[in-house]
């Protein structure tokens, strides 16, 4: 069943911005049938738990988290509720206590920048590899009334998440949470999706495939002049001045001539 057919069918109310189910079937499809723990924040009129149970099927665990506390209705209907505030440090180490490691977590909750920055850390370290942090409705980094636009909003964090990815590579810093445990970061319209995996949060190495080398000059700039430059830049006759100012010169050109791509 895809996504949007779950959310029809639900027997009670759920409100979701009608972009989000490509992003659901995309990223949430492979759990079908797996049986995977699955958190969802902002339960308000339990629609959207019945969603989840029907599209990962009968043997998901769907567990519920509201601030409002006649969200303990839905225990009937088999989920598991739990009644409390998703930017509590207690509440999230109390909860993962009692329930352990999970797969999914989706956050639809109060959508500000320091509880959805707060749930995202919080959960981090207990989602198992292979698993999905969805945090939604994150177009709330742009509004007004959600405190924004704010250095610290949410997607201000996503922006530095994405560094923190890509300068793996370098590991300049030895301890970040993200760098440490999120495989990539999948931005969609008003949903960040923090794929986590352990074992693919590892520096990058060359290797090579050991075929036969016909020795072509690697242009990388794809630039004759510039390929001049170089080798001019690593000749010994130059100077270490000449070689800083060149360089100097080369910067101001490449800030001049990206300036036009950020708008
Ligand atoms: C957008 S609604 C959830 C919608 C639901 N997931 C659906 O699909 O219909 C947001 C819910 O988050 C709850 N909420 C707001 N702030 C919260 C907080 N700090 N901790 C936990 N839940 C919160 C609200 O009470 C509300 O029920």
């Amino acid at each position: 069943m895809s996504s949007v057919d779950a959310f029809r069918e639900a027997p009670y109310r759920s409100i979701k911005q009608d972009t989000y189910f490509t992003c659901y079937d995309k990223l949430l499809t492979p759990y079908i049938g797996k049986s995977p723990v699955v958190v969802d924040v902002g339960v308000l009129s339990g629609g959207s738990l019945f969603m989840w149970r029907d599209f990962f099927g009968s043997g998901a665990r769907i567990i519920g988290v509201e601030l409002n506390p006649t969200a303990t209705k839905w225990r009937d209907h088999g989920f598991e509720i739990f009644i409390g505030d998703q930017s509590s440090d207690a509440f999230w180490d109390d909860f993962f206590q009692q329930v352990g490691n999970v797969d999914i977590l989706i956050d639809d909750g109060g959508h500000t920048n320091f509880q959805q920055l707060k749930t995202l850390h919080k959960a981090i370290p207990h989602v198992r590899d292979g698993g999905v942090i969805l945090i939604e409705d994150t177009h709330a980094s742009y509004m007004g009334n959600f405190g924004n636009p704010s250095k610290y909003s949410f997607m201000n964090f996503c922006a530095n998440a994405v560094h923190s990815i890509n300068d793996r590579y370098f590991y300049k810093k030895p301890k970040n949470l993200i760098r440490d445990n999120v495989s990539s970061l999948e931005i969609f319209e008003g949903i960040s999706a923090f794929k986590i995996d352990r074992r693919l949060c590892k520096k990058s190495s060359l290797i090579d495939n050991g075929g036969e080398n016909d020795h072509a000059i690697d242009m990388q700039v794809g630039d004759v002049a510039m390929m001049r430059n170089a080798l001019w830049a690593n000749s010994k006759i130059v100077s270490k001045f000449q070689r800083k100012s060149k360089r100097v010169k080369e910067r101001l050109l490449s800030f001049k001539n990206c300036r036009q791509f950020f708008s």
